[in-house]
């Protein structure tokens, strides 16, 4: 299969690419000009497309024969960045391929996520600071989630708790509602989420979800792995 990344340069693009030919896709990268250099370890064995992801031709163009999408949305700047990206995957990506979008836990699909004070201060402490600086929207990134659940494309909106470096655990274990007990250790490695990103290419069931994950050997993913265990 033919997969595009979006937003290949980055800490997760990078770690989606490797996954991506572990599994033996073909490979098209797209990312900012001057992120070109972070994806030297790939020369040859990937296809970049430089650009921004938000411009649509160059998206019109990596997406083209593509069998699975993989779109990191950033809520950077305010030039709308993530809505643009993922309206132009939405547009272009050909009938019926797989599209996995990367967001974090503060994207909410039916509103019925809870979430902790202190989740809830950040997104208002930063996102409001972000915007008054011009330095990020996350208003935008609500917005892109907005135009992907309402569209009828085969979409999976990941939802990464936060991030930690190291080696790979395993594929994170998911939920649909933050505040559910399976994730409150709220912590998953960033290698992991990618593999979700990149597995979740195959995986039918995770159509038109929305995933909040967690490392799988995080203390309440085992807590809950050994209730499920006990239960049987
Ligand atoms: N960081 C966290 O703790 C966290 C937690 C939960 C979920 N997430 C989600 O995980 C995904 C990846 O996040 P990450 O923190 O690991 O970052 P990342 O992979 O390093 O991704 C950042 C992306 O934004 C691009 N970017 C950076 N600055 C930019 C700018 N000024 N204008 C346009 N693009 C810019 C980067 O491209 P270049 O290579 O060109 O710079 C890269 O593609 C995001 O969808 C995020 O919402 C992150």
């Amino acid at each position: 299969m033919k997969v595009c990344i979006v937003g290949a340069s980055g800490k997760l693009g990078k770690y989606m690419v490797q996954h991506a030919l572990d599994r033996g896709y073909e490979v098209v990268g797209v990312c900012r000009p001057a992120s070109v250099e972070k994806l030297d370890a790939f020369k040859g064995r990937i296809a970049v497309i430089p650009g921004a992801t938000n411009d649509r031709e160059v998206i019109r163009k990596a997406v083209a024969g593509c069998g699975g999408v993989l779109a990191v949305l950033a809520p950077w700047g305010v030039q709308q960045y993530s809505s643009g990206t993922a309206q132009a995957v939405l547009d272009y990506s050909p009938p019926g391929a797989r599209l996995a979008f990367s967001c974090g836990w503060h994207i909410t699909r039916d509103g019925l996520d809870r979430y902790s004070w202190k989740l809830r201060a950040i997104v208002a402490v930063f996102g409001g600071l972000a915007r008054l600086t011009r330095f990020a929207d996350l208003d935008d990134q609500v917005e892109a989630c907005r135009r992907i659940f309402a569209s009828s494309t085969r979409w999976t909106v990941v939802r990464g708790s936060d991030l930690a470096e190291g080696e790979s655990e395993g594929l994170p274990v998911w939920s649909r509602h933050v505040g559910d007990p399976i994730l409150k250790s709220n912590r998953t490695r960033r290698i992991d989420f990618a593999l979700f990103m990149v597995a979740a290419l195959e995986n039918d069931a995770l159509v038109h979800e929305t995933p909040a994950i967690v490392g799988c050997r995080t203390p309440s993913a085992l807590a809950h792995q050994a209730a499920r265990e006990a239960a049987t």
